[in-house]
Formats: C-alpha cells, structure tokens, sequence
C-alpha cells in the first residue's frame, strides 16, 4: 500500500524536473520567504537547472527565500569539488538570487560534528520549520543519508553510509577511494517535520527502492518507505522508475 503518499508517472527525466521545479516555484510565489529543502545528486541536479531557468526566464526570485540541505560530507570543505556545498554553489546558488547567509548546509569541516547537526536543527526551527523538502532515494531505499536501519524519530547527526552508498557515489570522484566514510545528515525526523515533501526518481535502478518505498511496508529497513506517514508527500517519478509498481 501506497499509503497516502501522491504519485505521478512523468515521460521522462525533464519532465520530472520540470515538475518538481515547479513545486518550489508555486511555494516561493506564495510564500516569498519559504524554507526550502534542497537536496543533490544526479536526479535533483537537472532540477537545480530548471530553478535557475524559473529565475532567468520568469523572473522567480529567491531573494527571501531561506534554503536547507539534507547532507554533507564530513571532512570535506565547501570548496572541495565533492562536497555538496560545492555543488549547490555551482549547480544553484552562485546563478540565483538567493543571499548567501540563507543558505544552510552542513560545515563539513566543523571542529565538533555533533554540534553542527544540534546547530542545523536549532537553526530549522528557529525559521518556523521546512516548507517542501525536495528528495532523492539511493538504491537501497535510503533519504538523504539515513540508510536502512534509521529511526524514523532521528535527527540530525553524524552517520556511516552503507557500502553500496559509498561506491555508488564513487563514480563522482576521481580517485573513488576518496570518497569519505563519514556524513552528517537531517533526520529522518528532521525531513518529517517538513510540511510539504516531494521525491524525485528516475531511471530503472530505482525501480525496486520506489516500489518497496510506495508498497513495501513502513519499515527502517527501506528508509523512503517512512514517508507513507506524512500527510503531504508527492513522487516524481519518471517511467522507468515507476516500473515495478503494481
Ligand atoms: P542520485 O542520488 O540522484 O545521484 O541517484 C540519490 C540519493 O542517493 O539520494
């Protein structure tokens, strides 16, 4: 059972973007100074892109907007080509009018890790909680990276992701040995808190993660498939990803 989680089968992967753009485009233009949930990742990037359209072509601005990030390496600096702060700079940030002190990711180089999740919690519920909480799934069902086994209360905190995780996302680096083994990651908690969330994911690899996550049981083992609790929760999902639904 799907729960009450909403489902869209798009074309394709444009489509998907197109649509989960407009999500964030529709909240900003009612609400201007919206938290936004950002996440990376080869799904969320063409998604990035499409923002950066809304906000050349339509003129959307985000100029009030205040945006989160699900996750960070640890270890990595923001200026580390790998690290997601990296990324949201080049894909999003540096071509939007977003203000830089709105934007909230995870120092990845933070002296005490532990305090920098209690921080990025403090700092979400002082700007009156996420609006829309974009996601991801890996392979293995995980979000952001609360991988299988996470407590459907966490919070956010410094975790191990998975083997698989790692070598998945190795295909990034240049010496994939160099991925870190370490991450600091919002809750699963923390992605529940938020009023509004929506998953994207496309391709046939994500197949099987999307149906355990949509007809599976609510279970840590799949840590997507704990979304079925919230009351406002959207997949995108383009055709190939949507393949081993019922
Ligand atoms: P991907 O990552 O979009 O790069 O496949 C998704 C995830 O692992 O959350």
């Amino acid at each position: 059972m799907s729960g009450r989680i909403d489902v869209l089968v798009l074309d394709d992967e444009a489509a998907v973007a197109s649509a989960a753009a407009g999500l964030f485009a529709e909240l900003i233009r009612r609400k201007p100074n919206a938290v936004l949930g950002l996440a990376t990742g080869s799904t969320p990037e063409p998604i990035s892109a499409e923002m950066v359209h809304l906000y050349r072509d339509t003129g959307l601005s985000f100029a009030k907007a205040r945006a989160f990030n699900l996750d960070e390496y640890l270890g990595l600096d923001g200026d580390h080509d790998q690290s997601y702060r990296f990324f949201m700079q080049k894909r999003l940030f540096d071509s939007i009018d977003i203000r830089a002190w709105n934007t909230f990711i995870f120092d990845g180089t933070a002296l005490d890790p532990e305090q920098e999740c209690r921080a990025y919690e403090a700092k979400i519920r002082a700007v009156g909680g996420v609006d829309l909480w974009l996601l991801g799934i890996g392979g293995n069902g995980h979000i952001a990276f609360n991988e299988p086994g996470s407590d459907p209360a966490s919070r956010a905190r410094v975790v191990t992701p998975d083997e698989e995780t790692v070598k998945a996302n190795s295909r990034h680096f240049a010496d994939p040995s160099a991925v870190p083994t370490r991450a600091m990651t919002a809750g699963v908690g923390t992605i529940l808190d938020a009023r509004q969330i929506v998953l994207v994911a496309t391709g046939a690899h994500k197949a099987d993660a999307v149906a355990q996550a949509l007809e599976g049981p609510r279970s840590s083992d799949c840590p997507a498939s704990l979304l079925q609790e919230h009351p406002d929760c959207t997949f995108l999902l383009d055709s190939a990803a949507a393949s081993q639904l019922c």
